[in-house]
């Protein structure tokens, strides 16, 4: 039988009543996709009823400080800056300095400069400098960058996490079942032990720390949300 996306599809209906309710998207938002993609960026955003789980998460744990793995052009960042308090601060990890450049301009168009500021580098290593640097814990941390290094993300989010805050990764469902579908089956485990979505969603779940499930989100299809809880 031919490939086709039946699924998403069927949600099409679903996804335009919740983004009509939700999620529509302001001018900043939408100005920030569009000089993106003019700069060439690829349109790898979350989805606006992503973003729009994003600000929720943030504002359900009154975050302070937030941190982003993975900016692109500063979209979901501008969700979560968005969320934070007066003298609330948001950094965001970006390896690459032309996304990085695009972001801050995003950022500073939104009027948002003041609570957001992009780091640029690799992710890992900047990570393990804030560990060391035994600066403030983040209430809610956004893991969006390397899917291969998604368990180390996981691990050293948890390290900068206070207690009762958010740990969150994008894009924990499709990869996940894309590899398991039928066709899948005969690439074996070898793979499934390779795909760092897969490992993190495992850490996550059984992780003696933290309380998670993956939350289906709708955008171009259906993709899911990694939440946990620090315990
Ligand atoms: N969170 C963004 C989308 C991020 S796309 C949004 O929803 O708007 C993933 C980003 O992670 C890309 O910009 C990519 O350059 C960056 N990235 C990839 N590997 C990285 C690494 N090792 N360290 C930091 N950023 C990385
Ligand atoms: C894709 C989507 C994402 O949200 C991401 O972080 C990376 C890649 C994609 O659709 O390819
Ligand atoms: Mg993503």
């Amino acid at each position: 039988m031919k490939h086709h996306q039946p699924d998403s599809e069927s949600w099409a209906p679903a996804q335009r009543y919740l983004e009509k309710l939700y999620a529509s998207e302001d001018a900043a938002l939408r100005a920030a996709l569009a000089r993106s993609r003019r700069a060439g960026l690829p349109s790898i955003s979350v989805s606006p009823l992503g973003g729009r789980l994003l600000f929720l998460l943030a504002k359900a744990v009154s975050a302070r400080r937030i941190l982003e793995v993975g900016t692109l052009g500063g979209y979901s960042a501008i969700w979560l800056a968005r969320a934070l308090p007066p003298g609330g601060r948001l950094v965001t990890l970006e390896l690459n300095p032309q996304h990085a450049a695009v972001a801050r301009e995003n950022i500073a168009r939104a009027g948002l400069s003041r609570r957001a500021q992009v780091l640029t580098g690799p992710a890992i290593k900047l990570m393990r400098e804030m560990v060391k640097s035994r600066l403030p814990l983040f209430d809610m941390i956004f893991i969006d960058a390397d899917k291969d290094e998604y368990p180390d993300y996981l691990r050293l989010g948890y390290r900068l996490l206070r207690r009762g805050g958010l740990i969150v990764a994008d894009n924990a469902l499709r990869r996940a079942v894309d590899q398991r579908g039928p066709r899948a089956e005969s690439r074996g485990r070898a793979r499934d032990r390779t795909n760092g979505v897969l490992e993190c969603n495992r850490l996550a779940a059984k992780h003696p720390g933290l309380v998670s499930l993956i939350l289906p989100v709708l955008g171009k299809g259906v993709d899911g949300m990694l939440v946990g809880v620090k315990k």
